[in-house]
């Protein structure tokens, strides 16, 4: 792998949480959002995160953006670390480092007419653009990402949801950045767009050669698009492996919970297969389990999965599991199995 353009290490972020109902002077709880987190992502790689709602991600997104300050480990962009960058290097972060929001409308300002939401990253960062050329910029970008340029004076509530997004995508992308953070993209659009703002983001990535972290709560989604995936469980990292083989022989219970619970549109196929149940609630962030994290929902749990946190390990090259029981267990054999159960 070439020099990575983003390497986490051990990165964690903690929030201060007041008990509802406390004194003012009772000190605040600790929540863990993020624990430990590391990983890189090479040029031009798309790295896919996943995980139930409330597993860190959006949190892991911030913290990279520097929108959320860490409370340990190492973000290093570029070769530069986030913590000891400098003013000027920090802007200049922030130029490279790009986000799309979950709800297309609401991260557009409702009184600004497209071409000058478009245009507000590159005024923010280079104030003395000419006119003509910022309108030539806004332009390029609206046609790249699918929209007509002559719609440059109309208001975001003037647009589909599935247009909306592709204005916050020609936002995030008209300064050029290196990297670009879509934390559920799709999430709030309708199914028959979903594949569509999928489908543009991969070409923008491959067109100009963007690194780029894809968040979403499904698996489905995420695996189209990305080269490797990472596997969140309250702010900590599962599995992570090449898209491939994560989504067909994942190894740690919690992937091969999440892949078992994406529903199969055959109902007779869906009655019949069998699923690794995971059963309960996500625990509390600020009252983690002890040990593996997920040993409270895990169907495999056992006595001493209580007693330390699991370290990361690698079964296979390329392929890390944080779970010391970790098995191979072939998706496609179980939809297999179901099946010849039917038939
Ligand atoms: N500013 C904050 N202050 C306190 N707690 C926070 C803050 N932001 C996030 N959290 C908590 O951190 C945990 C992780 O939240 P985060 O939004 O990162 O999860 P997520 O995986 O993105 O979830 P979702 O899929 O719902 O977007 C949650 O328990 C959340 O309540
Ligand atoms: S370490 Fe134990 S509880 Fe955690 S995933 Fe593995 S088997 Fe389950
Ligand atoms: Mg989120």
């Amino acid at each position: 792998m070439s020099a990575p353009l983003l390497s986490c290490r051990d990165l964690s972020v903690t929030f201060d949480v007041n008990r509802r109902g406390a004194w003012p002077w009772t000190p605040p709880m600790k929540l863990r959002a993020v624990s430990d987190v590391s990983f890189d992502l090479a040029p031009g790689e798309c790295l896919g995160v996943v995980g139930e709602s409330g597993s860190g991600k959006s949190t892991l997104a911030r913290a990279i953006v520097g929108t959320v300050p860490t409370s340990g480990g190492r973000i290093v962009f570029d070769g530069t670390e986030l913590s000891s960058m400098s003013p000027r290097e920090r802007r200049r972060h922030r130029k490279g480092v790009q986000m799309v929001f979950q709800d297309p409308l609401a991260a557009l300002n409702p009184r600004m007419p497209v071409g000058d939401i478009i245009a507000e990253p590159l005024l923010t960062h280079h104030p003395d653009t000419p006119k003509k050329e910022v309108k030539a910029r806004v332009q390029e970008m609206m046609e790249r990402v699918g929209l007509l340029p002559n719609l440059i004076n109309r208001y975001p509530h003037e647009f589909s949801g599935g247009q909306c997004q592709r204005i916050g995508i020609a936002r995030a992308l008209v300064l050029k950045p290196r990297l670009l953070i879509c934390d559920e993209p799709v999430s709030a659009l309708d199914v028959s767009v979903q594949a569509q703002v999928v489908n543009l983001l991969k070409e923008l990535q491959r067109d100009m050669g963007l690194s780029m972290i894809f968040i979403a709560h499904d698996l489905s989604v995420v695996k189209h698009i990305s080269d490797r995936i990472v596997v969140m469980y309250l702010g900590r990292l599962m599995e992570e492996a090449a898209s491939r083989p994560l989504t067909t022989r994942p190894r740690h219970p919690y992937t091969q919970a999440l892949i078992a619970s994406v529903p199969i549109p055959d109902p007779v196929l869906e009655k019949a297969r069998v699923r690794p149940i995971i059963s309960g609630e996500l625990p509390s962030p600020l009252n983690p389990p002890s040990g593996c994290v997920f040993r409270t929902r895990c169907p495999k749990a056992r006595p001493d999965c209580a007693e330390g946190i699991p370290p990361m390990l690698e079964p296979e090259p390329g392929h890390f599991v944080a779970c010391p029981y970790n098995e191979v267990q072939d998706v496609l054999a179980v939809a297999d199995e179901a099946r010849e159960k039917v038939t």
